[in-house]
């Protein structure tokens, strides 16, 4: 009869978790290309060409030579508003939110991201791995060839670190927790043609979207808040609504 009684601190209040999932138009303002925009990556090289499964194999030189110039293009780039109200965020309230992003850009660590403060769904641009060992490199800037002509460590071929249309994206393993575990789900930046995240609106009690503009690729009825315009113009008021989530 008297065993019934618990101590107090048995009992846990759930953590509100927040997953923040960024795309390129993250990256825009600060004057890294998007993929599906009019003049976007995809607009001027086909995806088959340099982002397929197999396209080391059957156009390898055309391959390199488009992650060379995209390694190239970010190292002047710098992070802007958007990139460094979400590392003080994160910062802030490190067991309640994920940093998730289909970005290969570095622009969140250069405004103070630390590595395991992010998770970079589609790979990271400045670093390379070993299609033998697997191992992965850091390869800064540098066009692929600079940085070495085979694996260091085993001699076998180097690839960008990047995941091709086709391939096995292993960090997707960290979204399907995260949004299992969040209860506010915010997306910045996204066309939605690779993720469904109109699903994951459904999936999420809460839910906020920034985009430029509406994509055919996403329903927005689905989402508790829709700002459609540039993420730094909108993204304080995004950060104040988490934090009054989070703290309330
Ligand atoms: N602020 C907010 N959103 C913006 C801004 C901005 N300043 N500029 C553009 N956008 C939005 C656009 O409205 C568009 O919805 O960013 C989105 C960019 O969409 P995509 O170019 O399709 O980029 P993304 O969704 O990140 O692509 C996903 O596709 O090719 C792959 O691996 C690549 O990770 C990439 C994935």
């Amino acid at each position: 009869m008297f065993g019934i009684i618990k101590n107090k601190s048995t009992y846990t209040t759930k953590v509100k978790r927040v997953l923040i999932l960024s795309g390129a138009g993250i990256s825009a303002e600060s004057g890294i290309s998007t993929f599906r925009e009019a003049d976007g990556l995809w607009e001027n090289h086909r995806i088959k060409d340099v982002c397929t499964a197999g396209c080391l194999d059957t156009n390898k030189d055309a391959t390199h030579a488009f992650y060379n110039a995209r390694r190239k293009d970010i190292a002047d780039k710098k992070p802007n508003y958007a990139h460094q109200l979400i590392v003080e965020l994160k910062q802030k309230y490190p067991e309640n939110i994920a940093v998730l992003t289909q970005n290969v850009d570095d622009l969140f660590e250069k405004a103070g991201m630390n590595s395991d403060e992010i998770v970079h769904l589609h790979g990271f641009l400045k670093e390379l791995t070993c299609r033998d060992c697997e191992e992965v490199f850091d390869a800064g800037y540098q066009a692929q060839d600079k940085f070495a002509k085979s694996c260091p460590t085993c001699s076998g071929e180097l690839r960008p670190n990047i995941v091709f249309f086709g391939e096995v994206a292993p960090m997707y393993a960290h979204l399907t927790k995260e949004l299992q575990e969040c209860d506010l789900v915010v997306v910045i930046g996204t066309s939605g043609n690779v993720l469904d995240v109109t699903y994951f609106a459904q999936f999420v009690k809460e839910s906020i979207l920034n985009n430029l503009e509406p994509s055919n690729a996403i329903d927005d009825s689905y989402f508790s808040k829709v700002y459609y315009a540039k993420a730094t113009e909108v993204i304080a008021e995004i950060a104040e609504y988490i934090e009054e989530f989070i703290e309330n």
